[in-house]
């Protein structure tokens, strides 16, 4: 079975063919530093990228895969949520190409796709459910935050979310507070490896709640007042990385507390995590550190982490498998899908 998977959701052009489970090619086109100079995604400008980028992106995968158009045995795309401006362009093209081929056609759920992207492994990448358990995995990016309990590869539950800012939202927004560039995530990363011990603490939001939401945008206000009663820090570099390692200190503690309590309760030794803020380190050696406890951590790769198309791929692939109905040739975009 042969795929190709375009994904716009917000500021990624993405396209990837995958054949038999296996990740053919992957083309990524960031469009970061795009957006940069306004400190946050665009909408409009988003959806101008996706519009240029599209077709040499798609054609560049269908190359590096080696397949041409007539391989295909269906065309898949992400429906929502997203950006609506930017969902449309991929969505539409996905759609008129299927149509064109006369393929069948599948509109993809952003966050299902995430849940697929830790089994993404190996080289050629391969969607690899051997090691496949009931688990609770962690969705964390710059627009999203949430837990899902997965049942099975077709049976999922959403177990929480955050109730205003992503976790990846609070690292750019207070990143923009201290002069860093956006996205400011991997930046707060690197300088919060300098910390020495004397960080400040800030509370922890909702951590000692018992749901499975989160709570980032109070943080954000904490470290303001923060910067408000300490203007020297600013000017001070390791004052800076001692902030920065106790902004991270405290998202990692919440998302860690919150993910393994979850499992917990529901009788699970196993935890996954996937989303661009799963690429930081801290986050990565705390929660991989229950590894050593007898607890099974999977982390998706770092370029499975933020959007792809691979994994938009790897699912609708997997929906075949499993018989899904390919979705009307009309059907439209989802902006506020919400996972199950
Ligand atoms: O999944 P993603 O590419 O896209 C969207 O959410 O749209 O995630 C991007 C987010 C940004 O907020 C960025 O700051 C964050 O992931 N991020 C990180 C790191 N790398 C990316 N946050 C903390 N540490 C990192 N190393
Ligand atoms: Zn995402």
């Amino acid at each position: 079975m042969t795929i190709l998977a375009l994904e716009t959701s917000c500021d990624e052009t993405s396209a990837a063919v995958v054949r038999d489970g296996i990740v053919r090619s992957n083309v990524v086109s960031s469009q970061v530093r795009l957006h940069a100079e306004y400190g946050g995604v665009v909408p409009e400008l988003a959806a101008r990228e996706h519009l240029k980028n599209l077709l040499p992106v798609a054609r560049a995968a269908l190359a590096e895969a080696n397949v041409s158009p007539a391989d295909l045995d269906a065309v898949a795309a992400t429906q929502g949520p997203g950006l609506p401006t930017a969902l449309l362009i991929g969505f539409k093209a996905a759609q008129s190409f299927a149509f064109a081929l006369r393929k069948p056609f599948f509109g993809i759920n952003h966050h299902e796709a995430h849940l697929f992207s830790p089994w993404i492994t190996g080289d050629p990448p391969k969607a690899d459910f051997k090691g496949f358990q009931p688990h609770v995995s962690l969705i964390v990016s710059g627009g999203h935050t949430m837990l899902v309990h997965v049942e099975s590869e077709t049976k999922h539950r959403v177990l929480g979310s955050t109730l205003d800012d992503a976790a990846g939202e609070c690292f750019d927004k207070v990143g923009k507070m201290l002069g860093l560039p956006y996205p400011a995530g991997p930046e707060i990363d690197r300088l919060a490896r300098s910390a020495n011990h004397a960080y400040p603490r800030f509370p922890k939001p909702l951590i000692h709640e018992k749901n499975d939401d989160f709570s980032f945008s109070g943080l954000k206000t904490s470290v303001r007042y923060f910067l408000r009663d300490h203007p020297e820090i600013l000017d001070d570099r390791q004052e800076l990385c001692n902030l920065c390692a106790g902004l991270q200190e405290t998202i990692v503690d919440v998302l860690n507390s919150k993910t393994f309590r979850a499992a917990d309760r529901l009788g699970l030794r196993c935890v996954t995590v996937s989303g661009g803020v799963a690429c930081n380190s801290g986050l990565r050696d705390r929660f991989l550190a229950a590894n050593k406890l007898g607890w099974t951590v999977r982390f998706a790769e770092n370029r499975f982490c933020t959007d792809n198309a691979a994994m938009i791929g790897i699912l609708a692939e997997r929906k075949l498998i499993h018989g899904a109905a390919p979705a009307a040739v009309d059907d439209e975009i989802k902006p506020g899908w919400v996972l199950a």
